[in-house]
C-alpha cells in the first residue's frame, strides 16, 4: 500500500495507525517567496505525497470525535488546537502540512506565500525539530538570513539546514557554495547552533531536493529529502524532564469519568504518580493514563494523551498537570525575550492577551531592557520594539500563570501575545525567569473593603471616563458634571490631565508609547479612588481603544461609564483654547492628537456628547440623569 492518503481506499483513522509507528519530524522554513520557499514546500509535498491539504476539512470534523475519546493522533491535536483558537477568534498565520514518505511522516509548518518573515517562523519554530533556512545562491547571507539563524537558535531549534539555492544560476559553482556556507557556520557556531547541514540545490529543478543532483557531483551529501528522512530525532531530553501537561481540553461524556487531554509537553507518566496541578497548586494522584482508545502503562512527551486523577481536583482547560516532586514555578511577572510581529510597535503598558500552552491571561510589556541587533548580536536601548525586532523585556500578567524557563522546555516556556483588538497574533516570546517581585508581593485584604466604604458615602462608586479630541470640552464637561454631583451631596473627584501632567505624570510627553503610559497610570489611580468610594470623572484625551479598553478592564467590578466628548475636529480646533492647534499646524508642536497623531474613537461608548451641538450644562445633566438611571446615584 502506499504511503500516500486515498480517501477511496482507507478512512483518516486507517491511514493514521498505518503511520503510528513512523517517527515523526515537524520542521520550519525560513526564507521569502523570493528565495523559492514555496517551490520548495511545493516540491516536497508533491513528490512525497501531500496528505491532508484537501483533506484537512474532514480532519477538522473527525477530530471532534477524537476529542471527547481523548485520543488524537498529532494532526488532529494540531487542527483542533487551531479549531479552538478560531473559536476565540484568534487568527493563525501557520498552516501546517502533513506529508509522509516510507521512511518518515511530517509536519511542516508554512505560511501561504507573502507575509513578513519572522511572524510566519517564529509561530512554528517552537515545536519545530529542524529548520531549513533558505538562501538565494546569487545572494549569499543576508540580514534576513542573519535574522533567521538568530531566532532559530534562540527558539532552541535543534538542527538547521542551510538550503542553498538557486544553484542552476550560479551554474552550479562549488566555489560560491562553499564561500556562502563558511560565512553562515561562523554565525550558526558564534550563536551556539548545534547540528548543522548545508546542501546546494535548485528547488525549481528539482536538482538536491528529493533525488540527488547529477549537475553537482562535488558535492557528496544527502539531498534535502533524504536528510530530512534520516535525521535523527531527539526526544530525549523532553522525556527525560519532569511531567508536563497543559490540559487542552476537559472530556467528561458522563458523571463517572472525567480526563483531562493534551499533548504530554514533558517527561512520562504512569497510573499512581504524584501531581500538582498549576496554577493552584493542588495535589492528586495519578489514576487512568489513556493514549488513544485504551489504557496504557506509561505515556511519554510528544504523546497525546487523557489522564484521570483520583481526586476531584480543580482542573480546567488552561491548567498545567505537573510531577508533585519538580512542578513547574507559578508566577505572574517574568523576563522575556520577545520578537515582534506586529506592524505597530510595541508599546510598553498597551494591554495584551498572553498565550501560554492552553492558557490565556492577560499581559503587558513593563518596560524592554534592549533590543538586539539581528546582525551584529550588540544590544541597544530602545523604548518601542519595531516589526520583526527581537527585545529582551520584563512583562506583567493580570494572573499568575504555570510555566518553566524556556530553556528547560520549549511548550511551557514559550508564549504569544495576542492583540487584544484585532486577535491577530503581535508577537511571540520565551520566558527567562520570574522576577523575584512576583514572588514576594501579595494582594492585601482588609476588613473595611470598598462595599463598606461606599455604604459610608452612601454612594455607588464609579469612573466616569471622558474621551475626546484636545479643546472638545472634557474638562469643561467634568466641572460641570462634578459640581451638580456636589450639590447632590455626592463624593466626587475629578482627574485631568493637564493636571496630572503637572505632578504624577511629568516624566511623560506625548509620543504613543508615553500617552498608552500616561493612561495606564490615570486608570490605577481613578480604580483607586473609586475603590476609595468616589465618583472619578476623568478627562484625558485617552486616544487609544486599546487602553481605554484596559482601564475599563481594570475596574473589577466598579461601573465604568465611558463618554466620547464628539466635538468636530474642526470645531474644537477653532475653538482652541490654548492656541495648541494653531502652533501644531505651524509644524512646532509635533504629535498633537488630530493633527499628526491619530484619535480612535469609542466603538460603543455609554453616552455621546457633541458640545457644539448641546450646551455643556444640558449635556452635564444628562450624563447624570443616566447615572440616576443606572442606579449609579440615587434619584
Ligand atoms: S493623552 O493623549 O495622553 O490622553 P492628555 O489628556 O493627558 O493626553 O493631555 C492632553 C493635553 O495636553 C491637551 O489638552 C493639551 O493641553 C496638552 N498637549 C500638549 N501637547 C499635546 C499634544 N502633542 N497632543 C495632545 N495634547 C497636547
Amino acid at each position: 500500500m502506499s504511503h500516500r492518503f486515498d480517501p477511496a481506499t482507507e478512512s483518516i483513522e486507517q491511514f493514521l495507525a498505518r503511520h503510528e509507528k513512523k517517527t515523526l519530524l515537524r520542521f520550519i522554513t525560513c526564507g521569502s517567496v523570493d528565495d523559492g520557499k514555496s517551490t520548495l514546500i511545493g516540491r516536497l509535498l508533491f513528490e512525497s505525497g501531500l496528505v491532508f491539504d484537501d483533506q484537512l476539512a474532514a480532519v477538522e470534523r473527525d477530530s471532534a470525535r477524537w476529542g471527547t475519546q481523548g485520543a488524537r493522533p498529532d494532526l488532529a491535536l494540531l487542527v483542533d488546537g487551531l479549531a479552538a483558537e478560531r473559536e476565540q477568534g484568534i487568527t493563525i498565520d501557520v498552516a501546517y502540512r502533513f506529508f509522509s514518505t516510507e521512511r518518515r511522516k511530517f509536519i511542516v509548518a508554512d505560511t501561504p506565500g507573502h507575509e513578513q518573515y519572522t511572524r510566519n517562523m517564529v509561530t512554528g519554530a517552537s515545536t519545530a525539530d529542524l529548520a531549513v533556512i533558505l538562501v538565494d545562491a546569487r545572494k549569499g547571507v543576508l540580514t534576513q538570513t542573519r535574522r533567521h539563524t538568530r531566532l532559530v537558535a534562540l527558539l532552541g531549534v535543534p538542527q538547521a539546514v542551510l538550503a542553498v539555492n538557486k544553484m542552476d544560476l550560479v551554474d552550479w559553482d562549488e566555489a560560491r557554495f562553499a564561500a556562502i556556507v563558511a560565512e553562515w557556520r561562523a554565525l550558526a557556531e558564534s550563536l551556539g547552533l548545534p547540528a548543522t547541514v548545508a546542501i546546494p540545490m535548485s528547488a525549481l529543478e528539482g536538482d538536491n531536493v528529493i533525488s540527488a543532483s547529477t549537475r553537482m557531483p562535488w558535492y557528496g551529501g544527502l539531498p534535502l529529502l533524504e536528510h530530512l528522512e534520516t535525521c535523527a530525532v531527539d526526544e530525549g531530553p523532553r522525556q527525560r524532564g519532569p511531567l508536563r501537561l497543559p490540559v487542552q481540553w476537559v472530556n467528561r461524556p458522563n458523571a463517572d469519568f472525567r480526563g483531562f487531554s493534551g499533548l504530554l509537553a514533558g517527561g512520562r507518566v504512569r497510573p499512581g504518580d504524584a501531581v500538582r496541578v498549576l496554577p493552584a497548586g493542588r495535589p492528586s494522584t495519578v489514576a487512568r493514563v489513556i493514549v488513544g482508545w485504551g489504557d496504557v502503562p506509561e505515556a511519554v512527551a510528544g504523546q497525546s494523551v487523557t489522564l484521570t486523577l483520583a481526586d476531584e481536583v480543580d482542573c480546567s482547560r488552561g491548567t498545567l498537570i505537573c510531577s508533585a516532586t519538580e512542578p513547574a514555578q507559578v508566577a505572574d511577572q517574568f523576563e522575556c525575550t520577545l520578537v515582534w510581529m506586529d506592524a505597530e510597535p510595541l508599546l510598553p503598558g498597551r494591554p495584551f492577551l498572553l498565550k501560554i500552552g492552553a492558557r490565556t491571561v492577560g499581559a503587558s510589556v513593563s518596560t524592554i531592557k534592549y533590543t538586539v541587533n539581528v546582525n551584529s548580536g550588540e544590544h541597544l536601548a530602545a523604548t518601542t520594539l519595531e516589526l520583526n525586532a527581537i527585545g529582551v523585556c520584563t512583562l506583567a500578567l493580570d494572573r499568575p500563570v504555570a510555566f518553566d524557563p524556556y530553556a528547560s522546555n520549549r511548550d511551557t516556556g514559550g508564549f504569544i501575545l495576542i492583540d487584544r483588538m484585532s486577535f491577530a497574533t503581535a508577537g511571540a516570546g520565551m520566558l527567562h525567569f520570574a522576577l523575584r517581585r512576583s514572588q514576594n508581593l501579595h494582594l492585601q485584604g482588609y476588613d473595611v473593603d470598598r462595599a463598606a466604604r461606599a455604604a459610608l458615602l452612601g454612594q455607588q462608586p464609579a469612573v466616569v471616563w471622558l474621551t475626546g479630541l484636545s479643546g472638545a470640552g472634557k474638562s469643561t464637561l467634568a466641572n460641570a458634571l462634578a459640581q451638580r454631583l456636589h450639590t447632590a451631596g455626592r463624593a466626587a473627584y475629578v482627574l485631568d490631565g493637564d493636571n496630572l501632567r503637572h505632578g504624577l505624570n511629568r516624566d511623560l510627553g506625548f509620543t504613543d508609547a508615553d500617552r498608552v503610559e500616561n493612561i495606564r497610570r490615570v486608570a490605577e489611580v481613578a480604580r483607586l479612588m473609586a475603590d476609595a468610594g468616589l465618583i472619578v470623572i476623568t478627562a484625558f484625551i485617552s486616544p487609544f481603544r486599546s487602553e481605554r479598553a484596559l482601564a475599563r478592564s481594570r475596574m473589577d467590578g466598579i461601573a465604568f461609564v465611558e463618554v466620547h466628548v464628539d466635538t468636530p475636529l474642526a470645531v474644537a480646533e477653532q475653538r482652541d483654547p490654548k492656541g495648541l492647534y494653531a502652533k501644531a499646524r505651524r509644524g512646532e508642536l509635533p504629535n498633537f492628537t488630530g493633527i499628526d497623531s491619530p484619535y480612535e474613537a469609542p466603538e460603543s461608548p455609554e453616552l455621546s456628547i457633541d458640545t457644539s451641538a448641546e450646551p455643556v450644562d444640558a449635556a452635564a445633566q444628562r450624563v447624570l440623569e443616566w447615572l440616576r438611571a443606572q442606579g449609579i446615584v440615587p434619584a
